[in-house]
């Protein structure tokens, strides 16, 4: 039976208007600019949709061929930038790192007025993912890569500075509909996030940052990573019916399902659970996939709940031998486009974004000077017994 919608968390609350993405707008569909995603996801390459995103329309030939070459001279990493990731240590949280490096090239790379919003967010689409394996190769193994490759498509390009070898086509197919599919989303957390920082003026590192710290929690982006571990803690489909039971019946959540905005499945779901299928053909661990599967048929006879993007594409990156570490980072890597787009379109018609709350608290009461107040029991900043 479907639960009632709770109003809380802004839930079902128009907060603006966008010309941008429409998702789960009844008969819409989910589309970026009026483009279906299942149009996009069939025919275009992810650079002609950060183009699309960001410049406001599909590429020609030449537009594309030009944004391509433009992405790959904006790989470059400054000295300063490579100098502060390599004093990350190993064990920071790989999103921290993003979240870091797009602070640092805010430093180094001021963006000096909004007329330069366009060239910020061609810099980040670019600069992401060397930042991220830069720092990986460095960290680990104490080794320099280059950030910049022949690859022109952005998912090949990541998954070369991974390996350090050319992507086979299988993959590279399967990053581009992944980066497709997770560029853009309306007024999500993160992307509402850098909304209201881009309302105050602030300029686009500040709003980027801002929207990566939002996303790194697991009720959003950190979701993909923890959907890994749950598959991956199954031998078989029984035994992942047993234990997702065991979970519900404990009342935890499942990472991967559910969504704020759709009622019966995110559209999403089925187009990169195809390819996590494909994938595991040729993956040492195929058993994985009928795993997934059993758990997904579960989730929606227990909870009528359905995968959202999350879930298939944390086995699609595994089967591509991605660390899991980097699924949410991969999650950056694509969203800046739409991220620094609602940037723009807030700038284009902005007002302070700053609503009302309300007041729960205690009623007008007199103030005590210090002297004629009773001690308290307890002593909050060292517990109870004051220790
Ligand atoms: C993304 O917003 C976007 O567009 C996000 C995103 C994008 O592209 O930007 O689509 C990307 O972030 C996808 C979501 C990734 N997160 C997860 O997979 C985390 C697990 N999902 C849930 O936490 C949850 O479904 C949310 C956060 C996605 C949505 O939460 P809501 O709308 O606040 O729903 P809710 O928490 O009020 O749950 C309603 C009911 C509850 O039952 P009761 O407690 O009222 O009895 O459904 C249950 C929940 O317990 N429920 C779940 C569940 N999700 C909801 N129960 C078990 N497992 C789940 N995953």
């Amino acid at each position: 039976m479907k639960q009632k919608q709770r109003t809380d968390g802004l839930a079902g609350v128009i907060a603006g208007r966008t010309a941008i993405c429409s998702c789960g707008e009844k008969g819409m569909g989910l589309n970026y600019r009026g483009y279906s995603i299942e149009d996009l996801s069939e025919n275009a390459e992810f650079e002609e949709v950060a183009y699309l995103l960001l410049y406001g329309e599909l590429p020609d030939r030449a537009q594309l061929d030009a944004y391509r070459q433009h992405l790959m001279e904006l790989r470059r990493l400054p000295e300063l930038l490579k100098t502060v990731l390599e004093a990350l240590p190993e064990t920071s949280q790989a999103m921290e790192v993003l979240r870091t490096g797009c602070s640092v090239l805010g430093c180094l790379e001021p963006e000096r007025d909004f007329t330069e919003q366009l060239h910020v967010a061609d810099r980040l689409l670019a600069a992401f993912p060397g930042m991220l394996l830069y720092w990986y190769h460095f960290s680990r193994r104490g080794v320099r890569i280059e950030t910049e490759t022949d690859q022109a498509s952005l998912g090949a390009h990541f998954l070369e500075l991974l390996t350090g070898e050319p992507p086979q086509d299988m993959y590279r197919q399967a990053m581009n509909l992944s980066l497709i599919l997770y560029a853009e989303h309306e007024y999500n957390a993160s992307t509402f996030s850098a909304r209201i920082t881009a309302s105050t003026l602030s300029d686009s590192y500040s709003a980027i940052t801002s929207a990566i710290g939002t996303l790194r929690g697991p009720l959003h982006g950190g979701a993909n990573e923890a959907t890994l571990d749950l598959i991956r803690s199954y031998g078989d489909p029984d035994a992942a019916e047993q234990g997702v039971l065991q979970l519900l019946a404990e009342k935890q959540r499942i990472m991967g399902f559910g969504h704020r905005v759709y009622s019966v499945c995110d559209p999403r779901a089925a187009l990169v659970k195809a390819w996590a299928k494909r994938l595991s053909s040729q993956a040492e661990d195929a058993y994985l996939f009928p795993i997934a599967e059993r758990i997904e048929t579960v989730m929606w006879r227990e909870k009528e709940l359905f995968p959202n993007l999350d879930f298939y594409s944390a086995l699609t990156y595994h089967f591509m031998r991605i660390p899991k570490m980097m699924f949410t980072p991969l999650f950056v890597c694509s969203r800046v486009t739409g991220w620094c787009a609602h940037v723009m379109e807030q700038r284009g018609d902005n007002r302070l974004i700053r609503p009302s709350a309300e007041y729960v608290g205690p009623r007008p009461k007199p103030y005590v000077p210090i002297a004629d107040r009773a001690a308290k029991a307890a002593d909050p900043l060292h517990g109870e017994n004051g220790s």
